[in-house]
């Protein structure tokens, strides 16, 4: 019997997740198996800490909580106790809740605040201003109470340790320490510098071992005494009283009053595969179904993964679900955003429509600062007015802390419950502020926000109509994308990463490298990345993409960038389907740590 056009599609697609004949790949060690679970962590501390709870019968959203806690005591510059994060959750019984423990404006900010005469125009990225209110804790309270087995005090130990007897420091964290000294917030921040860097006299070097005793003192306060003394307790309260001695606008009511969201993911189906990632106010989910949407409509596995053809088809789309990104989203309890439209299959197709197979293509899409029009043509929205985008200030451009300042994780069990994290404080170590007596490093998540219409954040990232502007108790726009694969309603892929709006792509080029290139999961995110993200125009590419490649993509238009350093770090589990093995890749750009049991 010959196939039908679905099933041969989906023989296809299976062939592709399984074949290892593919040519252009990058060497990668094998996938780390595990027969019951497995951890994904850009550190391998934290990577540990999720196993312990896998093997002392704990289920998925122990371990992630695990995970979560100890990353903060590990990679203090990335995110924990100070910063905020999403959690994307699938319950074996197939549930999957997108849980929202994203930082919110603080009452006291308003629209105008960054752009105000006499205000610092780094003031979004660094010290207090830029400080919105501290939410991590409180979603990984609500995963631990509604979808754990452990209580805060087990799942809380291993950071607790980590933090008070110390660990040794590993060559990225050496990398990290020596990146956030050279942009000279160590002197504007002594109490952040005190705890984190070794004292004078000591070179910042592997193996020296960052003890944090009041990040422990306050990790245990938590766990004796539970979230609240953080939310309407002592720690709230030091915490909003060392902002605004600082001149910042948090308060202890903001803390009081923070909840965390349960929203429903965003969905999407990709060549028969369902994928399920975070819905705003994370740009991701809907940016990567819009992409995947796009490329459906194309053949990528014949053109080859990291062949000009295929780089310029997936990069294009890339530019225009970008270009949406800008023009439609923000918090949707503060503005209308147009999540259905933006990822239904027949606006993709108008959108795959105005692409051109072998060219770049400029307008409608491209946005230049010196243009007098900005013309977006939108999802059946008809034209965008034009911005006014004239703030009077000069922008303070793309910051020197952009690319590591996030991490993600990936965890799996037995019983199929799965959980994909990533947290942040944005920029590395956030505001630069740690507050006095209890080790927390507070994020800069207020430059998340648009300070002012297409004045670019630290990401370059632009906000056409102000649909992401401060508003008091709105959360920022992110680009974090905790994902999730299905086929058949079985859990085939967690994935996630750090990397500002490069996550974005990331994740896109893991799920491609995968479901039609045919990659193994750690060939899947050692692959060389590229990133188009409309604005600024320009076709980012590691330096790993082939000279020749290169030249091909600038024949066809790009400007193709090739960026100084590699970027971001994907961690990913593959479910295999015939063994149901769970198959671990962490980054190599990184040095985390795939566990499996
Ligand atoms: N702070 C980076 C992001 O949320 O996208």
């Amino acid at each position: 019997m010959r196939p039908t056009g679905r099933a041969l599609a989906l023989i296809l697609v299976a062939a592709a997740w399984l074949s290892s004949s593919f040519a252009a790949r990058a060497a990668a060690p094998a996938p780390v198996v595990g027969l019951h679970g497995m951890v994904v962590a850009a550190e391998r501390n934290a990577a540990q800490a999720g196993l312990a709870m896998l093997q002392a019968g704990g289920n998925a959203i122990d371990a992630a909580v695990a995970t979560s806690f100890a990353l903060g005591v590990t990679e203090p510059y990335h995110s924990g106790l100070g910063g905020g994060g999403f959690l994307l959750i699938r319950l074996a019984s197939g549930e999957v809740i997108a849980l929202d423990a994203r930082e919110t404006a603080p009452a006291g900010a308003s629209r105008d605040m960054f752009v105000a005469d006499g205000v610092a125009n780094d003031a979004s990225r660094t010290g207090p201003l830029a400080v919105a209110t501290p939410s991590l804790l409180a979603g990984l309270a609500l995963a631990l109470e509604r979808y754990g087995t452990k209580s805060l005090a087990e799942v809380m130990a291993p950071a607790i340790e980590l933090a008070a007897g110390g660990f040794p420091i590993s060559l990225r964290h050496v990398r990290v320490l020596e990146a956030w000294k050279a942009t000279g917030l160590a002197e504007r921040f002594p109490e952040t510098a005190a705890i984190q860097l070794p004292p004078a006299g000591l070179p910042i070097a592997p193996g020296w071992k960052l003890v944090q005793p009041q990040l422990a003192a306050t990790l245990r306060a938590i766990a004796r005494e539970g979230p609240d003394v953080f939310f309407r307790g002592r720690i709230g309260r030091a915490i909003a009283a060392d902002v605004q001695r600082r001149g910042g606008v948090l308060a202890a009511s903001d803390l009081a009053s923070y909840r965390p969201i349960l929203r429903e993911p965003v969905r999407g189906n990709y060549r028969g595969l369902e994928v399920l990632s975070f819905p705003p106010p994370s740009s991701g989910g809907v940016a990567l179904v819009e992409m995947l949407n796009i490329l459906e409509g194309f053949e990528l596995r014949p053109l080859g993964a990291g062949s000009s053809a295929s780089i310029h088809r997936i990069a294009e789309s890339m530019k225009l679900a970008f270009a949406d990104r800008a023009a439609y989203l923000g918090d949707p309890d503060f503005v209308t955003v147009p999540t259905a439209q933006l990822v239904a299959k027949d606006y993709a197709a108008k959108l795959r429509a105005r692409m051109l197979p072998s060219r770049w293509h400029r307008a409608p899409w491209t946005w230049d600062r010196d243009e007098v029009a900005i013309r977006v043509a939108g999802p059946g929205l008809g034209e965008l007015p034009l911005p006014d985008h004239d703030t009077g200030r000069e922008a303070p451009g793309p910051s020197d802390r952009q690319g590591g300042s996030t991490t993600h994780f990936s965890v799996t069990d037995a019983a199929g419950n799965a959980v994909a994290t990533t947290q942040t404080v944005n920029l590395l170590f956030g505001s630069g502020i740690t507050v006095p007596g209890t080790g927390i490093v507070l994020n800069d998540e207020m430059d998340d926000f648009s300070v002012a219409p297409n004045q670019p954040n630290a990401f370059g990232l632009v906000d056409v109509h102000g649909t992401n502007a401060v508003a008091p108790g709105k959360r920022p726009l992110s680009s974090m994308t905790p994902t999730l694969v299905l086929e058949n309603g079985k859990l085939r892929m967690v994935a996630g990463s750090p990397g500002g709006p490069r996550i974005i792509s990331t994740v896109l080029l893991a799920l491609l490298n995968t479901i039609d290139f045919g990659m193994d999961a750690s060939e899947a995110i050692a692959a060389p990345r590229f990133h188009q993200q409309w604005a600024p125009d320009e076709l980012s590419i590691e330096a790993g993409v082939p000279a020749d490649v290169q030249d091909a993509l600038r024949r066809r238009g790009h400007r193709v960038k090739v960026a100084e350093r590699n970027w971001s770090s994907a961690q990913v589990i593959v479910i295999d389907p015939k063994t149901g093995w769970h198959l671990g890749a962490t980054d190599p750009r990184t040095d985390g740590l795939a566990v499996g049991y």
